[in-house]
């Protein structure tokens, strides 16, 4: 008997182990980070169980686009011994019907294949992209902005674009659950996590960009180029899949779910 639902409480255990499983993931760290990210919610954890036992796992993420709500789709899996039996497919459309129903018609997610999301209704409408920023970068000594400042030019920045992604409060956490230090560029801002940045918004792009020398970008192909970010030696990480959106997001990789 097949049975897809949320899981309870009692499974929680079970969910990650698989997860980890699935990943490949370190179940000490793995758990440390599961139980206390700020999205963390038993309501989006779906599983499909076959004679009671779990088989297929994902998450999903409430993300609040200015044309509206959509869940974001990361972390699924299959027991290895039970994989091409559907059961993906399977997890995946009840889960896509239960948030249409729930005034959340529209899906996206990040993946290396596309043939399971394929079949599933969604289309490739972009690539994440890595790549090394194309101009000077030197940490500045002046200090960070202030993150009420942040929040504000981001919010500025979203709502002049019904693709962009609004953050409410909760979000915001989760922005600040990553260290990130954030400094002036011109018209906006420059956010890092170390050399890594994943989100910059500005009016014309900085001559110096405030990062670490090794510094690297880390964003959907669409949003560098509408940036203007300055890249070299550019790798396509991941497949950007939407379903049912009526365009490509513009949505910075720090929101990476
Ligand atoms: C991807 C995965 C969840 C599919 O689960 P499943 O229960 O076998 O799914 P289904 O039986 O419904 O569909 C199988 C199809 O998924 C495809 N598939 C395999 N890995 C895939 C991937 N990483 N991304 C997209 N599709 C994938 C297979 O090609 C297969 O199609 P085929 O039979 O025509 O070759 C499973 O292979 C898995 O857990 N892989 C390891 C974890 C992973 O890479 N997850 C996706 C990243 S978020």
């Amino acid at each position: 008997m097949i049975e897809v639902r949320q899981i309870q409480e009692g499974e929680v255990a079970r969910f990650l182990e698989l997860l980890c499983e699935v990943f490949e993931l370190d179940h000490g760290r793995a758990s440390t980070v599961f139980y206390s990210e700020p999205f963390y919610d038993l309501r989006r954890k779906w599983a499909l169980f076959e004679n009671g036992h779990m088989a297929s796992i994902l998450t999903t993420t409430p993300l609040d686009f200015g044309f509206g709500n959509a869940i974001g789709i990361a972390g699924v899996g299959t027991v290895a011994s039970q994989r091409k039996k559907g059961f993906g497919e399977k997890l995946l459309q009840i889960v896509l019907e239960d948030a249409a129903r729930n005034g959340e018609p529209h899906a996206i997610l990040f993946a290396h294949q596309d043939v399971l999301y394929k079949r599933c209704g969604f289309e490739t409408v972009d690539h994440v992209i890595r790549a090394a920023i194309n101009q000077t970068c030197q940490l500045p000594y002046s200090g960070m902005i202030p993150e009420a400042q942040v929040e504000e030019m981001y919010a500025e920045w979203a709502k002049q674009n019904p693709l962009r992604l609004n953050r409410d409060e909760r979000r915001w956490r989760y922005w600040r659950y990553v260290f990130r230090e954030t400094y002036a560029a011109p018209g906006g801002y420059v956010a890092s996590e170390t050399n890594l940045c994943r989100e910059a918004i500005f009016s014309t792009p900085p001559e110096v960009w405030p990062l670490l020398p090794s510094a690297e970008w880390y964003g959907l192909r669409s949003m560098t180029k509408f940036l203007g970010v300055p890249t070299k030696h550019e790798r396509e990480e991941l497949l950007v899949m939407t379903r049912n959106f009526p365009d490509v997001p513009q949505m910075f990789m720090s929101d990476q779910f």
